[in-house]
Parts: C-alpha cells; structure tokens; sequence
C-alpha cells in the first residue's frame, strides 16, 4: 500500500500512526495525505517526507471525492469529546462520528477504495450512557453496512506525550492545592499511544484484520482517582484528591460547557459511567505486548 488518506490523522494518535507508517514504509514514493482544518498547527508533519498535509475541508463531499481519488486506503481518525446534548446524540457528534464515516463509505465506494480503518472508541454502543459512545456506534455501523474491507479499533483512554489526559492533570496539580474530581470512581484502562499506532499499522498490512473489530487496552485497570493522583505525584506535585458527589459533578461540568474548551462536558459524565476496560483483560492484535503506563508515564510527566 503506498497511498494512504489519513482523515483526522493531524492529532494527537493521527501523528504517532502517521510516523509508525512512515517507520515502516520501505517505499520512498509512499504517500500519506493529511487534510487538516488549521495547517498552520500542524508543521510537525511538514517535515515528514512522505507526508502531503492539505487544507481541506473533509465534510465536503467533492473534496472528499477529491482525496480519496488514487488513494489504496484510508484510515478514519475523526473524533470529538464535545458534541452537545440531544437525542441519540448531539449535533457535533452525528457530524463528526455519523455523517462523516457516511461520506467517507460514499467517497471511498465512487474512489474504488476498499480497505478502511476506523479508530472508534472502546464501549461505543447503540444503548450507551453518552452521545459520545451511542454516536461512535452508528459511526461503526455505518461502515459496516458499506461492504468496505473494513478494521475497527476501540482504544480505551490512550496516555503518552502530549495526551489530554495524564498531561492535564499534571498541569492542574502545579497550580490546584487539591483535586474536586467528578467521577472518581470511573474504571479505565489506558493504552500507550505508541501500541494503538501499532495496532493501525499492523491491521493495515494484514489481510486477517479484515472484518475485524479489536478493543485496546493496557495492562492495568485504575479508577480516575488513582490516575489523577498518580499523574500529579509523578510530576512532583502531590495532591489529595476529593470525589465530588454525583449532582455537584453534573453542576460543574454543565457551568464547563459555557467556557471554550472547557475541560468537562456532562456527556462526559456520562461516558464515564461504564467502564472503559476490556473485559477480556489486556488486549492488543497480532500478539503484541501492551505497554505498562508506570514505566512511560514518567519520561514525560517529569518534565
Ligand atoms: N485520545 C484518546 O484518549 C482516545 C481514546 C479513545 C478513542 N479515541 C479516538 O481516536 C481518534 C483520534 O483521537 P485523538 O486523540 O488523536 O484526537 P485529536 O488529537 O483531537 O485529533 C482529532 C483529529 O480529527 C480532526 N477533527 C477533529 N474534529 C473534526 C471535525 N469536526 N471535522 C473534521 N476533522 C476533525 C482534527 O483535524 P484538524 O487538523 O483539522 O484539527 C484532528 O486531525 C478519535 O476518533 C477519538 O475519538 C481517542
């Protein structure tokens, strides 16, 4: 495979699958597209010789056509933690997690491209708690119902340089005396970014990942409020962390959603009321070992 149209590969996980593809690609007139919205924020890809960053505006069907034109796959990333309210979901999520995999299953159907991955997220399902996860399944069903050659991945909470996660909280704790955490009891099983860039990768080049659909997880199950006060303590600034109760949790994240970039949302409260671990324990495709979070997580919360 030599051309490949990463959608959303501008991200946090787009740009570690985009270098392991790279890493692995023995081809020097290899291909990687990226369209963006914002080039300007994105010039770490510049650099990549085989990566080609365009500004396009993905949910426009002729320029989707456009892109996906010559291409040998293509691997959907597209993904918002913020999407409003409303039933199944709001319009944000059905936009980003609906109507785009619908565009990219008519583009790539009128491009001849049948090979497509698509980065999910672990629980998404029709009967979810949150319009995130319900909107991440239609999103899955959509492709499947397609007749595309088709991977699906479902990361739990991915950690690594750069995250919005284990970083966040390793900010908060340098200026927060102590942490008033909403769902503290919420169940994850992080994942190392470099073994979900691993997974795309190797489910590219093999045939067997066709039809398949694989949840990705790392070794080791915590509760936010282990991850929380692990994050702040690593970074060298310990702090108690207090579970909010759950009506306080829900005020504050619905006063958040006021605030751009608010850091909590209430689908997000939501969200963390199943699980996100694999029930079949730690899973990664193709044999691979999952990474543990203690032995990565402090090369870059220390600094
Ligand atoms: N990070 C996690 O912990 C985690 C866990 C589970 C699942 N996932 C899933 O993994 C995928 C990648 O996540 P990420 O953390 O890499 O996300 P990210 O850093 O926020 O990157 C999102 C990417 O999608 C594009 N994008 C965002 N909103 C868009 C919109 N409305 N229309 C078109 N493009 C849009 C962005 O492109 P621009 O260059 O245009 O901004 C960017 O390339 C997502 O599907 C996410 O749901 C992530």
């Amino acid at each position: 495979m030599k051309n490949i149209l990463l959608i959303g590969g501008t991200g946090f996980l787009g740009t570690a699958v985009v270098r392991e593809l790279a890493r692995r690609t023995v081809s020097a007139d290899s291909c990687f597209t990226l369209p963006t919205r914002r080039r300007d924020r994105v010039k770490h890809l510049l650099v990549l010789p085989t990566a080609r960053v365009v500004d396009a505006d993905v949910h426009d069907p002729a320029t989707l056509g456009r892109l996906m034109t010559g291409q040998d796959a293509v691997i959907n990333l597209v993904g918002v933690l913020k999407g409003g309210e409303g039933e199944p979901y709001g319009k944000g999520f059905a936009r980003a997690h609906v109507e785009l995999p619908r565009k990219i299953a008519a583009a790539a159907k009128v491009a001849g491209v049948r090979r497509v991955l698509h980065v999910s997220a672990l629980k998404a399902a029709a009967e979810a708690p949150s319009g995130y996860l319900r909107s991440k399944a239609a999103g899955e069903a959509v492709l499947q119902d397609a007749g595309l050659d088709l991977t699906l991945l479902r990361p739990s909470v991915i950690f690594g340089p750069g995250d919005a996660f284990l970083t966040l909280f390793a900010r908060m704790a340098r200026i927060a005396p102590f942490f008033p955490l909403a769902g503290a009891d919420a169940r994850f099983q992080p994942v190392w970014i470099e073994d979900v860039a691993a997974a795309v990768a190797d489910s590219l080049l093999r045939s067997e990942s066709i039809g398949a659909a694989y949840d990705l997880c790392g070794p080791t199950q915590y509760s936010l409020r282990e991850l929380v006060s692990y994050a702040a303590a690593v970074s060298g600034h310990p702090r108690a962390v207090i579970g909010l109760p759950h009506a306080v949790a829900w005020l504050q994240a619905w006063a958040m959603e006021f605030i751009p970039n608010g850091p909590m949302t209430r689908d997000n409260i939501r969200s963390m009321r199943v699980a996100s671990v694999c029930d079949s324990g730690c899973t990664l495709p193709f044999g691979r070992v999952a990474t543990a979070l203690e032995i990565i997580a402090p090369t870059y919360l220390r600094s």
